[in-house]
């Protein structure tokens, strides 16, 4: 039976802390919030740990985790030959949500890494998460905490649905800030990769380390197996229903989207459209807005695709947004959990 905590990370109950991070010191799984998205952790240098993760998400088992810790001295256990530039992004960007790819040390079992002889570290800066890797006292592997395929939970209700029963513990701990997962940084080569878009932006690492890439695979449906970022490749945040890009100018994206959702309910098909909060009034159907900002839309898309489910819809129609800052993070999703389904308007 799964013990579940609920906890204010401005007024943290240490109690029901030690609770979890004994759960984890024993090698099992518990769920925690993070700025990015609820993770499920479990002791990162304990193989059976670990392996009990890949099995609550039914991940494969060659789709490396990230492992996350509570002080930045603790790099330095798990990973070598850190670069400069590395270091620079740790000061920068952490506590926070930002990922990055090191060469690993043996202590870092092959379960953890997928096979790879590299580690991918963070340090979060939501409360909680950093209470319970502290308190559990070993670095936690934690991905996010949704059944493999399916879009990561950010929300207290949407974990509890997915999770409870799956794991030993969970914490409740309110909705996640950024609703995104963190960037995951390639700090392995010379110029820096980015493998997976995230809240902190190419433009941002470029102003403090340089050029910086980006994983050509990332965009292209062609390319997605090339992908460097072994979780890239799957089909990933994929809801029930159906999900498609609209694109074009606004007016013709609205009609477009209008004219198809009077055909799909004439066939009996229930249709939802996501939206930018302006565009809300113009469209029939169920309408959800995604916000007023990028940062909105990133930090709601998830929770609305789920919330998609719950009302039992069957197509789902999106406007597009520009791929540049935190757009970029939010089409890679997008277009992941549309199956690069693209309609021109
Ligand atoms: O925001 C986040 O990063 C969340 C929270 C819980 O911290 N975690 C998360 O983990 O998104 P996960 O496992 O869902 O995604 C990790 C991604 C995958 O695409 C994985 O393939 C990639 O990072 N990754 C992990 N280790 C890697 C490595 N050594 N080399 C390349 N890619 C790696
Ligand atoms: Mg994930």
């Amino acid at each position: 039976k799964t013990i579940i905590s609920k906890i204010e990370s401005e007024n943290i109950d240490i109690k029901e802390i030690e609770k979890h991070a004994k759960l984890l010191k024993e090698g099992n799984t518990v769920i925690f919030p993070t700025e990015t998205v609820y993770g499920l952790g479990a002791n990162a240098l304990d193989e059976n740990a670990v392996k009990k993760i890949y099995k609550a998400k039914g991940r494969p088992s060659d789709n490396p985790l990230i492992v996350h810790i509570s002080e930045e001295k603790e790099v330095y256990d798990l990973a070598k030959n850190v670069s400069e530039k590395a270091k620079k992004v740790m000061q920068e960007f952490w506590p926070g949500p930002i990922t990055i790819v090191l060469n690993k040390k043996d202590i870092v079992p092959k379960t953890t890494s997928g096979g790879l002889d590299t580690v991918a570290i963070r340090m979060p800066s939501h409360k909680i998460a950093q209470a319970v890797i502290k308190e559990a006292g070993v670095p936690i592997a934690a991905p996010s905490a949704n059944i493999s395929g399916r879009p990561s939970p950010t929300k207290e209700a949407h974990v509890r649905e997915e999770m409870d029963g799956r794991v030993s513990g969970i914490i409740l701990g309110g909705d996640c800030n950024f609703g995104l997962e963190s960037t995951v940084l390639d700090m392995t080569e010379e110029v820096p990769m980015i493998l997976r878009p995230g809240s902190i932006t190419k433009e941002e690492l470029e102003k403090l380390i340089g050029e910086v890439n980006l994983d050509p695979s990332l965009e292209k449906k062609e390319d997605n197996k090339k992908a460097k970022a072994p979780g890239m490749k799957y089909t990933h945040y994929s809801p029930n229903a159906d999900v498609y890009i609209v694109s074009g100018n606004s007016e013709d994206v609205v009609q477009k989207i209008n004219d198809l959702v009077r055909q799909n309910e004439n066939n009996g098909l229930k249709t939802g459209v996501m939206c930018l909060n302006k565009n809300y009034e113009k469209y029939n159907g169920l309408v959800i807005s995604l916000g007023e900002t990028l940062e909105e839309v990133g930090s709601n898309l998830f929770s609305t695709l789920i919330e998609m489910d719950k009302n039992k819809i069957d197509i789902i129609y999106s406007e597009e947004f520009p791929v540049s800052g935190v757009g970029r993070a939010i089409m890679n999703r997008l277009l992941k959990s549309a199956g690069y389904k693209i309609i021109k308007a």
